[in-house]
C-alpha cells in the first residue's frame, strides 16, 4: 500500500506545482496601466527596427512585460479623419497621445466613429506596439513633478509663471509655439512642459 501511494503523491504534489507556477506566469502576463516618462519610441514589435511613431509624455497604455526589454503596450484615443497619424484623448480635445508614421496606421484598429460640433468624423483607435520598458513609470505623478520642475525653472525667466489653468488645453499649443523658442526647449522637454501644461488646463 504504502509503496504504491508514494508515486501518486510524487505526481499530485507535481500537479499542484505546475499549477502555482502557471498562475504566477499569468500575474506577471496581466496587463498593467503604466505612463510614458518622456517622447517615447513606438515600435511595431519586439526586435529593433523603425519607430512607428512616438508615445507623449504621461499617456497612459496597457503594458504587458516581454523579456527582452521592449513591452507590448496598448493604448487607445481618437484621431480626426484626414489627420489619421495624430492620436489625441478625445473628440475634438488637442492633447496628444501618440503619432504615428505612416507605417504606423498599419498597427491602429478602429473601435468606432463620432462627428465633432462641425461636421468633421473622428475615429476612435486602439493603437498597439513596443516600446522600451524603462520608459515607463507606474505612478503619473512622477512624470508631472518632473515636468512642472522643469517648467518653474525655464518658463519663470522673463515673467510670472503662468498657472496651468490660465489657458484651455486647446490654447496651450499656440501659446507654445512662441514661448519654446523663447524658453529654447529641446523636442523633449517641450513634449514634457506641452502635455503638462494642457493635462492641467482650464476646462474647456
Ligand atoms: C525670453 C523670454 C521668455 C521666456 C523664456 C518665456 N516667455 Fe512667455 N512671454 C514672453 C513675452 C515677451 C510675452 C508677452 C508677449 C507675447 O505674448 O509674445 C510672453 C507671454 C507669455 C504668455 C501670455 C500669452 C497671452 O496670450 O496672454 C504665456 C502664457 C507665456 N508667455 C508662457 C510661457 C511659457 C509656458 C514659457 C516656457 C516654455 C515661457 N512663456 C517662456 C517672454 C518669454
Amino acid at each position: 500500500m504504502k509503496d504504491r501511494s508514494r508515486p501518486r503523491l510524487i505526481v499530485v504534489m507535481g500537479l499542484g506545482f505546475a499549477v502555482l507556477l502557471a498562475i504566477g506566469v499569468i500575474a506577471q502576463a496581466a496587463t498593467q496601466t503604466l505612463f510614458a516618462r518622456e517622447l517615447t519610441p513606438l515600435f511595431g514589435d519586439a526586435q529593433d527596427g523603425t519607430a512607428i511613431g512616438n508615445v507623449t509624455p504621461g499617456t497612459p497604455v496597457q503594458s504587458a512585460e516581454t523579456s527582452s526589454g521592449r513591452t507590448s503596450i496598448t493604448m487607445d484615443g481618437w484621431a480626426q479623419q484626414g489627420g489619421d497619424t495624430v492620436i489625441y484623448t478625445a473628440v475634438g480635445q488637442r492633447i496628444v497621445l501618440a503619432t504615428l508614421t505612416q507605417a504606423g496606421l498599419a498597427h491602429r484598429q478602429i473601435l468606432d466613429t463620432a462627428r465633432d460640433a462641425y461636421g468633421n468624423t473622428w475615429n476612435h483607435v486602439q493603437v498597439t506596439g513596443f516600446a522600451d520598458s524603462g520608459e515607463f513609470v507606474p505612478d503619473v505623478n512622477v512624470v508631472w513633478t518632473a515636468a512642472h520642475q522643469l517648467y518653474s525653472t525655464r518658463c519663470s525667466a522673463c515673467h510670472a509663471l503662468h498657472a496651468t489653468t490660465d489657458f484651455t488645453a486647446n490654447q496651450w499649443p499656440g501659446i507654445l509655439q512662441t514661448m519654446e523658442k523663447n524658453a529654447a526647449l529641446d523636442p523633449q522637454q517641450s513634449a514634457l512642459i506641452t502635455q503638462y501644461l494642457q493635462t492641467h488646463a482650464r476646462a474647456p
